[in-house]
Formats: C-alpha cells, sequence, structure tokens
C-alpha cells in the first residue's frame, strides 16, 4: 500500500479513542439467525444515508449534532465515493472518511459503509473503456451516469478487488463500522460485449454439458437454429423483429441474475477474510425483477432495501408497498431485514415524480416498514443534495438544512421507536398464508406476456391486496422456500416450473394445504418449452380440471358469474375449463362458452386446490375466493378493516403486537379481535380503537 494510505491509519485509531461506543455484536455466522437490534448494541437501528463529501468539513458538526437530536444512531455512507476514496489508481484517501466517523461516533451515531463500485472514477473509464457495459444494440456507454459498468470485464474485476481490499484493511477493525453495504442496487445493466458473450457461452456449457443436450433443451430446430460450436451462442441482442428463442433469454435472464450474484460474492469474499466481525449487505429493490433476491440473499448477514412509497399513485393502497417489505422478508426465509433507503421526501430527478405527501404518511410509512419486519430504518437522505441528478430529490432536510416538518415528524419516529426496541426486539412476523413468487415465470412472461394486458405482478396483488385487506399476513415464498408451515399457498400464473415444484406443491395439498392456482399455470417446463401434456401440465391431477381451450381478453368483454349469484368483470384470460374431478365455483356469462367453469375447487389428499381460469378488476371477486379458502383452511379474517387502513401484526412469544396503520386524511375506526394495549402510552384502547389521519397505533397484547 502507498504512502496516502498509510497516513489515513492514524486517523482511524484517534478516532477509536474518541468514539466510546458500545461493544457490537458482530457477524452472524453462515445461516444462523442474524440479529439486527443486537447489531447495534440493542438500539433500533434508525438512520440517514449521508454523503460528508459533498459537503464543508465544517459542516459535519451540525449534522451530527441535528441527526443526535433527531435520534439518529446510524448511517451509511461511501457508496459513490471511489473517485475521493481511490483518486488515482492504487493510491488510496480514507482519511476524510475517518474524520467523518470520527465526528458522527463521538455523537453515537455508526455507520454501514457502501464499498464504491457503485460509480467508478472517470480515470479507470479513461483507462479502460471497455469496462463500461454494451448494450443491446452493440453500443458501448461511455463514462457519466454510474452503475453502467460491465461485470464480466476482467480489468474491471481487478479494480473492485483492489478498491473493496484497501477499504476492508482500512475499515477492518473500526469499532464506529458496523458493516458493509456492497455497491448500490445491482442487476442492471445487462452487458452484451464480446467478453459477456464468451461468459454466456461458458455459462452454457456449464449448464448442459453438450451441445446436444443445449439444443434438444432450447429447441433450437425451430427456424433452424441448431448450434455446432459453443461460440455460435449468440446473446438476446436486438434482432429484426426483436425475437429471440425464449429458451435462450430465460437462460440469458438466469445468467445475468448469476454473473450479478457473482459480482457481489467477489466483494463478499474479500469482506469476510479480511473483516470478519463485520456484517454484510445489500441494499435490494423490493419488486425489481431483474436479480433472483432469493438466491442472492444466500451471501448477505441481512437483506436491506430501498423503501419508496411516493411512487404509489395513491397513497392509501398501501399493499403496494406492502408486498415489496414481504418479498424482501421472504428473500432470507421470513428473517427481519432493514430499510436503507426509507423516503424521507419527494422524490425526483429532472422533474419532482409526484406531489408532497403529508408529512403524518412518512410517520406510517416507517412504522409500515417496522410492522412488515424492519429491525432498522434509515431515511434517503439526511439532506438534499445540492449538486448533480439528485437536486429534486428531497432528503430529510433541504439544502438549507432549516428543521423543516420531516425533520420533526422523523425526530418524533426515532424517539418513539427507541422506546418501543425492548418490545420488538425479538419478534417477528408469523403467517400462514404465502405467496409463491418464481422469478423464472416472471422472467418467461417479460419475454413472452402471451397477451398485451398481462402483468406477473398484477396476478401476484389480486389475492395479495385481498388477504391483506382481511387483516392477514402474507409471507412471500419462492421455489426452494419451505411450505410446511402454510395453511394456504397462492402460486399465481406459475407459468414456468419443473417437475420438483410441482411435486412439492402436490405434496402440499395432499397433507392438507389449500392451493390457489391461476391462469397460464403449468404451460412451460424449466427450459421455457411449452409442456406437451394438457394443460395445466403438471397441476392437472391436483386440480381436477383440463383445459382444452382458452381465450385471451383482449377486449375484456366476458364476465364471471359466481362464487353464488354475484357478477364480475373478466378481464385478459379465460381458460375454458374442464372439470373431471373438481367441483365449479364460478362460470363464464356471456358468448359460445357462457355456463362453461371458469373457477374450480377441488380436493386431493388432505387438501383442496383453487383453480382460477381468469382474472377480474373487481377486487370483491378476490376478496369472495380469499373467503372460500379461508373457510376451507379455518383461518379467521377481518372483514371489517376501513379501505386505506393496515392491520399488521408482529409477534413475540406468541403474543401480537398489532400496528394500525391509516394511510387516509380521515379518522378512521377500526374493529379488533380483542382490546388492546397502546405500547406507547400504556394505555387500554378500546376494540374499536380510532386512528386519526396519517397516524398509526401501535398495541400488545
Ligand atoms: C408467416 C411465415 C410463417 C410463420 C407465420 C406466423 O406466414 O411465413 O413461417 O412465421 O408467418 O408467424
Ligand atoms: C436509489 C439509489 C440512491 C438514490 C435514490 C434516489 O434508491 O440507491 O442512490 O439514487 O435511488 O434516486
Amino acid at each position: 500500500m502507498n504512502r496516502i494510505w498509510r497516513r489515513a491509519a492514524c486517523g482511524v485509531i484517534c478516532a477509536y479513542l474518541v468514539a466510546g461506543l458500545p461493544a457490537h455484536g458482530g457477524q452472524a455466522a453462515a445461516g444462523k439467525h442474524f440479529d439486527l437490534i443486537e447489531w447495534n448494541g440493542g438500539k433500533f437501528i434508525y438512520g440517514a444515508d449521508y454523503y460528508p463529501e459533498a459537503w464543508p468539513e465544517s459542516q459535519w458538526e451540525k449534522d451530527a449534532t441535528m441527526m443526535q437530536e433527531a435520534g439518529i444512531n446510524f448511517v451509511r455512507m461511501g457508496e459513490f465515493a471511489w473517485a475521493k476514496m481511490e483518486p488515482r489508481e492504487g493510491e488510496f484517501d480514507f482519511a476524510w472518511l475517518d474524520r467523518a466517523l470520527k465526528v458522527l461516533n463521538a455523537h453515537g451515531i455508526r455507520a454501514v459503509l457502501g464499498t464504491p463500485t457503485a460509480s467508478p472514477p472517470a480515470w479507470l473509464y479513461e483507462k479502460y473503456p471497455d469496462i463500461a457495459a454494451m448494450d443491446a444494440n452493440g453500443l458501448r456507454y461511455r463514462y457519466g451516469s454510474r452503475r453502467n459498468y460491465c461485470i464480466h470485464n476482467s480489468d474491471f474485476l481487478a479494480a473492485t478487488t483492489r478498491i473493496v481490499t484497501a477499504m476492508a484493511e482500512h475499515f477492518k477493525d473500526h469499532p464506529g463500522v458496523l458493516g458493509w453495504q456492497i455497491d448500490n442496487e445491482v442487476g442492471d445493466p445487462k452487458c452484451f460485449d464480446p467478453i459477456s458473450q464468451a461468459a454466456f457461452q461458458a455459462w452454457c456449457q456449464r449448464k448442459y454439458h453438450t451441445l446436444d443436450a443445449l439444443n434438444a433443451a432450447w429447441g433450437t430446430i425451430f427456424w433452424g437454429h441448431t448450434y455446432q460450436d459453443w461460440r455460435e451462442i449468440p446473446l438476446p441482442w436486438n434482432t429484426l423483429f426483436d425475437t429471440h428463442n425464449p429458451s435462450l433469454a430465460l437462460d440469458f435472464d438466469r445468467f445475468q441474475s448469476t454473473s450479478t450474484h457473482a459480482y457481489l460474492d467477489l466483494q463478499v469474499a474479500i469482506l469476510r477474510r479480511i473483516a470478519p466481525s463485520k456484517a454484510i449487505t445489500h441494499n435490494e429493490m423490493g419488486m425489481y425483477s431483474g436479480v433472483d433476491y432469493y438466491d442472492l440473499s444466500r451471501s448477505l448477514d441481512f437483506v436491506a432495501w430501498d423503501n419508496y412509497p411516493m411512487f404509489q399513485k395513491d397513497y392509501t393502497q398501501y399493499t403496494e408497498v406492502g408486498l415489496g417489505h414481504d418479498l424482501m422478508r421472504g428473500a432470507k426465509d421470513n428473517e427481519n431485514f432493514m430499510i436503507m433507503e426509507q423516503e424521507g421526501g419527494l422524490p425526483g430527478w429532472s422533474v419532482f415524480f409526484g406531489r408532497q405527501a403529508p408529512p403524518g404518511l412518512y410517520h406510517v410509512w416507517a412504522y409500515q416498514s417496522v410492522a412488515h419486519g424492519a429491525d432498522g430504518v434509515c431515511y434517503f437522505r439526511w439532506r438534499t443534495s445540492r449538486y448533480g441528478t439528485e437536486q429534486y430529490w428531497q432528503g430529510i432536510l433541504d439544502q438549507d438544512s432549516y428543521r423543516n416538518s420531516r425533520y420533526w415528524v422523523v425526530a418524533q419516529t426515532g424517539k418513539e421507536l427507541q422506546q418501543l426496541a425492548p418490545l420488538l426486539h425479538g419478534s417477528t412476523v408469523i403467517s400462514q398464508v404465502a405467496l409463491l413468487v418464481s422469478p423464472d415465470s416472471r422472467w418467461a412472461f417479460q419475454i413472452q406476456p402471451g397477451v398485451e394486458d398481462f402483468e406477473y405482478d398484477r396476478q401476484l396483488h389480486d389475492f395479495y391486496d385481498a388477504f391483506r385487506r382481511a387483516g392477514v399476513s402474507m409471507d412471500v415464498v419462492f421455489p426452494p422456500s419451505d411450505l410446511s408451515a402454510y395453511r394456504i399457498v397462492v402460486a399465481p400464473a406459475l407459468y414456468v416450473s419443473d417437475q420438483a415444484l410441482a411435486n412439492k406443491l402436490s405434496a402440499f395439498v395432499k397433507n392438507g394445504g389449500t392451493l390457489i392456482l391461476t391462469f397460464r399455470s403449468g404451460v412451460k417446463d424449466e427450459h421455457n418449452v411449452v409442456t406437451d401434456r394438457t394443460l395445466p401440465g403438471p397441476f392437472a391431477d391436483i386440480a381436477g380440471v383440463a383445459i382444452h381451450e382458452f381465450d385471451p381478453q383482449i377486449n375484456e368483454e366476458q364476465e364471471i358469474v359466481g362464487p353464488g349469484d354475484s357478477r364480475f368483470p373478466a378481464r385478459t384470460w379465460s381458460d375454458i375449463l374442464d372439470a373431471s374431478t373438481a367441483k365449479t365455483v364460478a362460470t363464464y356469462g356471456k358468448g359460445y362458452y357462457a355456463g362453461k367453469p371458469a373457477v374450480t375447487e377441488n380436493q386431493a389428499g388432505k387438501g383442496w386446490v383453487y383453480y382460477v381460469g381468469t382474472e377480474s378488476k373487481s377486487p370483491f371477486f378476490y376478496d369472495r375466493l380469499v373467503s372460500l379458502a379461508a373457510t376451507k383452511s379455518l383461518l379467521a379474517l377481518n372483514q371489517k378493516i376501513p379501505t386505506g387502513v393496515e392491520v399488521a401484526i408482529r409477534q413475540k412469544s406468541g403474543k401480537k403486537i398489532v400496528f394500525v396503520l391509516n394511510y387516509t386524511g380521515t379518522e378512521q375506526t377500526v374493529p379488533l379481535d380483542q382490546a388492546y394495549r397502546n405500547a406507547l402510552t400504556g394505555k387500554t384502547e378500546s376494540m374499536d380503537v380510532q386512528i386519526p389521519a396519517y397516524q398509526v397505533k401501535i398495541l400488545t397484547e
């Protein structure tokens, strides 16, 4: 290491002497439960994303004082500061970060440091222009923006290794550094350059071993796309008619996800080797589909994610964010997580992306994170930037550092969360219903939606929203997850599945579970090739139905009759069901297949399978289906929760912590199953609990 690096080491030692911080819990061993609150010295993690490099040092002390006053004990820093950490190749300067840590630590604030690879320095692009990714038209990106690098480029991997090693060496024993966030929101872009093509070909060779196996799996006989040499295999770059073999395209999505994971693992290996006492996380993106988060999260001590509720068009539609939380919790087998970027103000880049939210909603959104399993909330960002692309992305403070209404909301929330920390510590979300998300099906639908109006995530929400409207917690599970704890599994549009997954779901049902399947399930095998079995393919037996005809609903003219006498509009698709052993729950109302089954119910072993052959715009349709499934599974519902109010529950030693969240601008009355004690005031609340506009109540037994 060079001169500048050695000089910086002194700053670290000085910081140790003044920090006066309690010892932290250290890193959880692989496979073990990671206790976030213990890791933060018993305090609820409460923080802000902070960019000291962009503000005069004379301002740091004032910032730290104001943070402490707002209850902040945590910051994330550094994830875009590569150019400042390594101003010239191989020459490191962490002294500024040591000084920032010293100021923050003295105010009881500890840090997660971002490895800065999300924004490589200009000099790196100048020297190695090919580290930039190439788009699907064969054009190489150039310097500018961020995260436009190629994860297969060896010069970039070498530069990554160098900066991450230097950072790990420098901070490995720093008591004010709790751990690392690797890069920032990994995933895109995909790189279509020759190096990436060779990497894909090698990945294919490892997967299929022989070209005969690959040609058979992908069905390359179609249009004579048969490969005789691994080097002939293309990438799904832009082509005439924009068409590619869907089997190749799905494998390319898997390859991109695996490569992203490998890039993360390159950093994980360095950090674990040099700094084993520090924890490792990454800021994931909730519903983002570019990466298989279940797979990626295997490498992390805990999941963190970036939560921006203001992207919702209607703030009372809280399920949009709720599902993001639950998917993130599911990515690490239902373990508690933290929010690395919680919305702290109005978002925007060249324009503001919406309208300002009432200050109370920032409070409710922070509690929504906690209610869904967050043991830490870190706001993006401490203060709005004066510079660059994100001048219109508000932090808690605006550029003038005035203690505005958001600041006071953050301060109040922070105070409450520390009061609640002992109660929250060790509590988790426990669900009896799971939603199966299949990354393969999600990708395959992006490749071939089948019908224009099809949206995989909407299929998830149709049922997720209905269960949540009835006050039922849901876990998100992935194909490898254990299903044994659930009474109901909803597996919408399970388009791509292998026999192992089909067997697992079948065993779940035969052991007494209730499974809800929907249209376009069992259509494709694991290679994204259409089955030659009668649909729904591997699920036909347990569902007790056969599909010999279907009708895409491009004009939305069909209607659903049932359950009971109700009528609902149909959209997207109609599977015309032929019920063998299944009982009809709803039929189609119009046209040449009027009267034929649209929804069926079938007993298989000790359990039940619902097959829903169509979709509806009406939420009541899903409320009815959820009621039916809940009755079969003896699951209690609360059908009196007002619209725009969420009831979410964490549990600890068999006792409930109930969060009642009001996203509406009016006071609401919410009937609960019993009278609870208010966890903040200690007073017993009525069973019909009153929640003021944009407020939350936290209740315990
Ligand atoms: C054209 C082509 C066929 C087939 C059909 C359907 O008619 O000649 O090979 O591709 O379109 O796409
Ligand atoms: C993401 C990034 C942040 C910031 C915000 C706002 O969440 O992780 O660095 O850019 O978006 O744009």
